[in-house]
């Protein structure tokens, strides 16, 4: 008898390589010190939290399907016209959905080096063709990302600042970019760690979605929201995007649990201050032991370092990552992210701070 046909995925599909996140569990630790996967240092607002647990007893109900408040609360903050604004089960979510309206097969999709993988991820997801442009010193390299624009191109992406390097744009770079891109050309910013940046040539990209049809900034509130959990994410786009999106998106993509803790994360400005005050300070600190250890580090604007490790075999990325897992450290191997010989590390809480730095100068130091 012929053998039945098995269901084919679509073309693509296998040549995926799944997304892998930062490690949770070392073995022998009941807590680690978790800095692999840019969570806040501080955790959640604790009114995001009282507002999480009072709507435990209304979870029978579905969410409002058009996240009015949380809209509205985003707007009020940002300054932003809420109908502007379409939330998603994460900014993750937002990305596929703007690939799903803007790419298939045959379509380009443009990104950086060493950017955030779910765009190659989803983009190849769609049926598109992602398009790696390279890098300057591990920052987004305008010029590069123009010389690869073709006729095909359907969407750029660019994390600004970017994960995993920690780089960014300044504004009128990105201003460039736009500026010589097709108007046909959809330009994604991925502003996932705007809120920790302190830097005046820095803009998050509200100013370019205002002024152009063809641009979007993504947000999110798994990083100084701290709400990684519960999948929260936004994208402030032109009239036409948000249209499409809200055609798309399955109808109740955002829970009510994430609506009513992001609406009480967002006001909560003494929380929001607090991080990102955190954050200023771990951030410089950490850079400074780390670059006085004798480690080569990209200078990052967000919550997280790349450390560049010595090639040599006792003191590469691989055995210092062992090395600190075996202490109950876990930090991101680079290698998806083709820098084998780096590790992110978060910045975590002052104690965390302290004890990764020990252990490392204890690791460098030794023979
Ligand atoms: C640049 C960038 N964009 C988007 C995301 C995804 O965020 P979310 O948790 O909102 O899906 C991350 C998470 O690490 C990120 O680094």
């Amino acid at each position: 008898m012929k053998p039945e046909p098995a269901p084919m995925p679509r073309p693509g599909i296998l040549d995926i390589t799944p997304y892998v996140g930062g490690e949770a569990k070392a073995t022998g630790f009941e807590r680690p010190i978790r800095l692999a996967s840019n969570e806040s240092a501080l955790g959640p607002s604790p009114k995001a939290i009282a507002a999480y647990r009072a709507v435990a007893s209304e979870i029978h109900r579905y969410p409002d399907g058009s996240a009015e408040e949380l809209r509205d609360a985003l707007g009020r903050r940002h300054g932003l016209d809420p109908a502007r604004i379409v939330c998603g089960a994460g900014s993750d979510e937002l990305i596929t959905l703007l690939l799903r309206c803007y790419a298939g097969p045959g379509d380009e999709v443009l990104y950086s080096r060493h950017g955030f993988l779910m765009y190659p991820i989803n983009a190849m997801a769609a049926g598109a063709t992602p398009v790696a442009a390279p890098e300057r010193d591990l920052t987004t390299d305008v010029d590069a990302l123009l010389a690869r624009v073709t006729e095909r191109t359907r969407i750029v992406f660019i994390a600004n600042p970017n994960n995993p390097t920690g780089t960014y744009l300044g504004a009128q770079e990105l201003s460039r970019l736009h500026a010589a891109l097709p108007p046909s050309v959809l330009l994604a910013i991925d502003a996932a760690y705007a809120e920790f940046v302190n830097r005046n040539d820095y803009e998050p990209g509200i100013a370019l979605v205002d002024r152009a049809d063809n641009v979007v900034m993504l947000r999110t509130f798994s990083k100084i929201y701290a709400l990684g959990g519960l999948r929260l994410g936004w994208v402030y786009c032109p009239p036409g995007v948000a249209d499409l999106l809200n055609r798309v998106r399955s109808p109740f993509n955002v829970s009510a649990a994430a609506q009513a803790a992001g609406v009480a994360a967002v006001e909560d400005i003494d929380a929001f201050n607090r991080a990102r005050a955190h954050n200023e300070h771990w951030l410089s600190w950490f850079s400074q032991r780390l670059t006085a250890l004798g480690l080569v580090l990209t200078p990052s604007v967000a919550n997280f370092v790349l450390a560049r490790f010595p090639d040599d075999l006792r003191k590469n990325a691989d055995a210092a990552f062992a090395f600190l897992q075996s202490r109950g450290i876990l930090t991101r191997k680079m290698g998806a992210y083709g820098l084998p010989h780096c590790l992110r590390i978060t910045i975590g809480t002052a104690s965390e701070m302290e004890t990764v730095a020990e252990r490392l100068a204890e690791f460098m130091a030794a023979r």
